[in-house]
């Protein structure tokens, strides 16, 4: 089942997210309507806040540009409980973010190429691992909107300001976007 990407301006978007265990009601459920919502909205990560759940979830999917990138054939997966451990700052690079949180916003955005990362899988299973590249990229991103942070939060300067009056229009709802939503108005 496909479900509405809530959009800024939405306060679920700003909240710490809880962890979660096998108990969560209907949690297979939840992570194929993730899939459904994922692959409608064309996006390559979910996080659920972004479908109104302030819990530890993210779902990604990297396959999706592995004509790009080949080393991500096959690269679906679930994150529960993720937590960014570790950033190696040696070094950082720049390229640009969108978020189906912020439709019609892409901005440039610095961050390390190196993290480590600690999460659970599908089956609960406990990995520690480093992770580098487009994913530890991605990564960054989705496990963001857990801290209730957006990708726009990174951005300082002159950018920071141009882009206030991009947010403002989503939070006014001008807007337009081709795949489902709840807006705050
Ligand atoms: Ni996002």
């Amino acid at each position: 089942m496909i479900l509405p990407i809530y959009t800024f301006g939405q306060p679920v978007l700003r909240k710490q997210a809880e962890e979660i265990d096998a108990t969560y009601p209907e949690l297979p459920q939840l992570i194929q309507n993730m899939w459904d919502t994922l692959a409608a909205s064309e996006g390559i990560g979910l996080a659920a806040p972004q479908v109104g759940l302030p819990v530890r979830l993210v779902v990604i999917d990297l396959d999706v540009i592995s004509e790009d990138f080949p080393e991500y054939k096959g690269h679906r997966k679930v994150y529960i409980n993720p937590y960014i451990e570790e950033y190696d700052t040696t070094e950082q690079d720049v390229s640009e973010e969108g978020c189906l949180s912020l439709p019609g916003i892409h901005e440039p955005v610095k961050r390390p190429t190196r993290i480590r990362v600690t999460y659970q899988d599908e089956e609960f299973n406990e990995h520690d691992e480093w992770v580098e590249g487009y994913l530890a990229r991605v990564m960054q991103h989705e496990f963001d909107h857990l801290d209730g942070k957006v990708f726009t939060d990174h951005l300082v300067g002159l950018r920071r300001q141009l882009v206030k009056r991009k947010l403002g229009d989503l939070l006014k709802g001008r807007f337009s976007c081709s795949y489902k939503v709840k807006s705050k108005r």
